[in-house]
C-alpha cells in the first residue's frame, strides 16, 4: 500500500516534470527563431539623436504651423469660453427648475402620507378628523369631528413663513400636530420646505376662482340655514330660497357680515368663526343637541378659540377704516397692532383682503410681495366689500354682545 502510493506520487511528479521541461525546451526554440538580429547602435536610433528640420523649414514651415496652433488655441479660448458662460445661467436655472420640480415631488409623497388623511386632497374642501375633547384637566368632554381646512388657498391667506410656523408647532389644542423639529415633530427643515413647494404648486390657480369658492361656501351655508329651519322643502323650491335669502343678505351690509363670518366654504378658511367663535370647528351646539352631551360649551359667536374674543375689539380700532386694514393684512408675528394688540404664536390671524407673501419685515404697511401674489395681482380671499361689511358686522353686533 505505501510503496504503491509513493509510486503514484513519483509518477505525477515525474509527468510534471517532463511537462515543464519540454515547455522550456519548446520556449527557447521559439525564441531562437523569432529573434531579430540586431538594427543598429543606440545613438542612431534614439529620439534625440536624431538630425531635425534644417534652419530653413525651422524658420518657415515649422514656425508658420506653430504659431497657427497657438492661434487656433487663442480662438478656443476667447469665443468657446465665453460661449459656454453665456449659456450657464440658462442651465443655472434649468438646474433650479430640476430642484424645485423634485421639492414639490418629494413634497407630493410627504403630503400624502402625513396630511391628506386629514386635510383630503390640498385643492379639495379640507376634511374631517375624529378628535376627543377634554377639558384643561384632561377629563373627558366628548368625541366629536373636528373640522380641517381646505389647504387650497393657505398661501394666498398666510406667507410662506407663517405657513412655516403652523407646520412646525401645529395648532395647540387642535388636532392639527407638530411637525418640525421645534415643536417636537419628524420632519427636517427640508421637508417642510418640500411640503411648502407643494402647497404652493397646488393652490388655487387664479383669483376669479377663489372669489368663486367664497361664494359657494356663502350658498351653501345658506341652504344649510334654511333645510335646518325647514325639512320639507324640496329641492327646487329650496334653491330658489337660497337665492332670494342671499340676495336680501347681501343689501344689508351686517347681515352680509354675519353670514361671511360663519361662511361655511371650504371648511371655513374663507370665514372668521372657526378661529374665533369657540367650538365651530367641531359643531360644538349640535354635538350637544345630538348626544345631549351638556359638558360641551355652545357655541358663542365671536366669543374667543385660537383667535381673541371679539366683543372688545373696537378698543382696538378707533375706526372702521383700522379696523378694514388689520382685517386685509392679518396679523405680523411680533409685531403690534391696533391700540394695544401683539401679533403673536407667527402672525396666525390671516391676511383677507391681500396676498402677502412675507409679512414678517416688521414694519405693518411693508409687505414683499412675490411672483405667487403677484400673479394674482395681489389680491386676497375677500373683496374689499367683504372686509367691510365684517368690520360692520364686528363693531355694530359682536362688539354690542358678551
Ligand atoms: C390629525 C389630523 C391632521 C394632520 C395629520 C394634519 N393636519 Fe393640518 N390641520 C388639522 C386641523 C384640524 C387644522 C385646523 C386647526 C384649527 O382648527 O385651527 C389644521 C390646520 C392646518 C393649517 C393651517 C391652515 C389654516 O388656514 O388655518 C395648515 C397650513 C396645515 N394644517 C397643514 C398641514 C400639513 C402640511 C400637514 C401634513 C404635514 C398637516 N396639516 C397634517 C389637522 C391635521
Ligand atoms: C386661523 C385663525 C383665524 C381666523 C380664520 C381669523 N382670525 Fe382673527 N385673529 C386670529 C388670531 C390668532 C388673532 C390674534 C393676533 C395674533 O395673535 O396674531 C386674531 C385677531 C383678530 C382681531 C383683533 C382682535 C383684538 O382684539 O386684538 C380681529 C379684529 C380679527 N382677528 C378679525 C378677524 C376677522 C374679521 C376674521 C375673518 C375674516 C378673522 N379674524 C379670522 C386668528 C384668526
Amino acid at each position: 500500500m505505501l510503496i504503491l502510493a509513493a509510486s503514484t506520487q513519483r509518477t505525477i511528479g515525474l509527468v510534471l516534470a517532463a511537462i515543464a521541461i519540454s515547455g522550456f525546451i519548446l520556449y527557447w526554440v521559439f525564441n531562437w527563431f523569432q529573434g531579430r538580429a540586431e538594427t543598429g547602435s543606440e545613438v542612431e536610433l534614439a529620439v534625440n539623436r536624431k538630425p531635425y528640420h534644417s534652419d530653413e523649414v525651422l524658420e518657415t514651415k515649422k514656425l508658420d504651423s506653430s504659431l497657427f496652433a497657438g492661434l487656433f488655441c487663442l480662438v478656443v479660448i476667447g469665443i468657446a469660453l465665453p460661449l459656454y458662460w453665456m449659456g450657464e445661467p440658462g442651465r443655472h436655472e434649468g438646474l433650479v427648475e430640476e430642484n424645485d420640480e423634485v421639492a414639490v415631488h418629494r413634497g407630493e409623497e410627504l403630503y400624502e402620507e402625513r396630511c391628506a388623511s386629514c386635510h383630503g386632497t390640498v385643492s379639495g374642501p379640507g376634511g374631517s378628523v375624529p378628535y376627543t375633547l377634554t377639558d384643561d384637566n384632561g377629563l373627558f368632554l366628548g368625541n366629536l369631528n373636528w373640522k380641517a381646512p381646505s389647504l387650497a388657498t393657505v398661501l394666498y391667506r398666510y406667507s410662506t413663513d407663517e405657513v412655516e410656523y403652523v407646520l412646525n408647532y401645529g395648532r395647540p389644542n387642535t388636532p392639527m400636530p407638530a411637525w418640525g423639529a421645534p415643536g417636537g415633530g419628524p420632519f427636517t427643515t427640508q421637508e417642510i420646505d418640500e411640503v411648502i413647494a407643494y402647497l404652493a404648486h397646488e393652490q388655487v390657480a387664479d383669483i376669479d376662482e377663489v372669489r368663486q369658492r367664497v361664494d359657494d361656501g356663502l350658498v351653501a351655508t345658506v341652504r344649510q340655514r334654511l333645510t335646518a329651519a325647514d325639512p320639507s322643502l324640496d329641492p327646487d323650491a329650496l334653491e330658489v330660497a337660497v337665492a332670494s335669502r342671499l340676495e336680501s343678505i347681501k343689501a344689508d351690509p351686517t347681515e352680509y357680515g354675519e353670514l361671511l363670518f360663519n361662511n361655511e366654504g371650504d371648511n371655513g378658511v374663507y370665514g372668521c368663526a372657526r378661529c374665533h367663535t369657540p367650538g365651530w370647528s367641531y359643531d360644538a351646539d349640535d354635538v350637544r343637541s345630538r348626544e345631549g352631551n351638556m359638558l360641551i360649551s355652545p357655541e358663542e359667536p365671536g366669543g374667543g378659540g385660537f383667535g381673541p374674543n371679539l366683543s372688545e375689539t373696537i378698543r382696538q380700532f378707533d375706526t372702521a377704516q383700522d379696523h378694514e386694514t388689520f382685517v386685509n393684512l392679518g396679523s405680523q408675528n411680533g409685531v403690534a397692532y391696533g391700540n394695544f394688540g401683539q401679533g403673536d404664536g407667527g402672525g396666525q390671524m390671516p391676511a383677507f383682503g391681500l396676498c402677502v407673501a412675507d409679512r414678517d419685515a416688521g414694519e405693518r404697511d411693508f409687505i414683499t410681495r412675490d411672483a405667487f401674489c403677484d400673479n394674482r395681482g395681489g389680491e386676497g380671499v375677500l373683496t374689499n366689500e367683504q372686509v367691510a361689511a365684517i368690520v360692520a358686522y364686528e363693531r355694530e353686533v359682536l362688539a354690542g354682545e358678551n
